[in-house]
């Protein structure tokens, strides 16, 4: 009966849950080096980490949205890549959503997916 009384109050709670979402997970992960807005101003990079606000600009006006993945995952990056940005596909990234891209499905960390959505919808 005890277990049972926990069981149920657990599952309330992640019922409850904020829902995860590309805002948060970004000022939870990235904010302290990327800063709030995105422009490369966190506290914690010590100018080091670039403005994400301009990765379409800078790549011809087309957002970069698997080499966005590839580097918020650490899947892959340029051999010169800083080791001071953390390989978030080492830690948990969510549960795996597939999602169509050129026709086939790929599966893709539900938080990796919101990051990305969200990184693109502050290009400048
Ligand atoms: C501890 C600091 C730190 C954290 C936390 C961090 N980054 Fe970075 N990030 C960096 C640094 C430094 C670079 C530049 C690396 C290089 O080019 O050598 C970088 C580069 C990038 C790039 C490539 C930008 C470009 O111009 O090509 C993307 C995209 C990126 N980060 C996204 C994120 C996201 C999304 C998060 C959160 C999930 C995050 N970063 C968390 C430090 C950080």
């Amino acid at each position: 009966m005890r277990n049972f009384i926990i069981v149920s109050v657990l599952g309330l709670a992640a019922c409850v849950e904020e829902p995860v979402n590309g805002r948060t997970t970004y000022l939870e992960s990235c904010a302290a080096c990327h800063g709030v807005s995105g422009a490369g101003d966190g506290p914690a990079a010590r100018g080091l980490a670039p403005d994400l606000t301009m990765l379409a600009a800078r790549n011809g006006g087309v957002f970069p949205t698997d080499d966005v993945m590839s580097i918020i995952d650490g899947l892959e990056r340029a051999p010169h890549f800083s080791a001071a940005m953390p390989e978030f596909g080492a830690g948990d990234l969510g549960e795996t959503v597939i999602v169509e891209n050129e026709g086939l499905g790929t599966p893709v960390p539900f938080k990796l997916l919101v990051l990305t959505e969200y990184l693109q919808s502050i290009q400048q």
